[in-house]
């Protein structure tokens, strides 16, 4: 079996995408499976993790034996995973997160009928809630984000990363590209992972597992 080398420790992982709800039967969404955070989540926990798993909108089936909180939107997930973030060992961001939502939901189904040619939505931003975990974090507490971007250069992707790593404040941050095929759906995933100095600390390419399990490697390092 696995190293247990995650015995004792509470991790928190977010997987999915949030969807932002504009009436009763219609949302904002974002084309996230939840397979890489699942992934980890069942990675954490055979490597003796007691996890939380906060899932939003999954496209595959919550893995059973895993303490799962389900979310829809960004603001459900930012107190699901606020919550559960509280003397956690390290929370680890994976899910897509609604940088917008709708400023206001509909009681009724929008009709075209009422509106006419053109519909103008309203968004307003949501919170960072990485951010925000990483400027609440505890001491010892690590937390990690990811950068899903559509930026084909490697050099700039890595450039993107670090900007966004500080501008989160978090411990480390896995880099991946997305697509129109990459990413989101794949089985497969391709990921740099840098530290908060912006130093590339890990790379993996393979399966959602095997990328899991090197992200959690870096976890273990950086839990000490
Ligand atoms: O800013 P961007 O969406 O690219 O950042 C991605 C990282 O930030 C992911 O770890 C995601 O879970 C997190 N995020 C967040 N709250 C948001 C948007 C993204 O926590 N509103």
């Amino acid at each position: 079996g696995p190293a247990r080398d995650l015995s004792g420790r509470r991790i928190v992982i977010t997987a999915g995408g949030t969807r932002e709800p504009l009436d009763p039967v219609r949302f904002l969404g974002n084309r996230s499976s939840g397979k890489q955070g699942v992934r980890l989540a069942e990675a954490a926990t055979a490597r003796g993790a007691s996890v939380v798993l906060v899932a939003a909108n999954l496209e595959i089936p919550v893995p059973a034996g895993i303490e799962t909180r389900l979310v829809g939107t960004a603001l459900e997930l930012q107190s699901a995973v606020t919550e559960a973030a509280v003397g956690a060992d390290a929370v680890i961001m994976a899910a897509a997160v609604a940088d917008y939502r709708p400023a206001t939901v509909r009681g009724d189904k929008i009709k075209k009928e009422d509106v006419g040619d053109t519909l103008t939505l309203e968004l307003v931003r949501n919170p960072d809630i990485l951010a925000g975990l990483a400027a609440a974090k505890t001491a010892g507490q690590l937390v990690i984000g990811f950068a899903a971007e559509t930026e084909a250069d490697p050099d700039r992707l890595l450039s993107l990363g670090r900007e966004k790593l500080a501008r989160k404040g978090c411990d480390y941050l896995v880099l991946n590209r997305v697509g129109w095929t990459e990413g989101f759906a794949a089985e497969r995933n391709e990921v740099r992972i840098i530290d908060s100095a912006g130093v590339i600390v890990a790379e993996a390419a393979g399966t959602k597992m095997s990328v899991a399990g090197r992200i959690l490697d870096v976890v273990v390092t950086g839990l000490g």
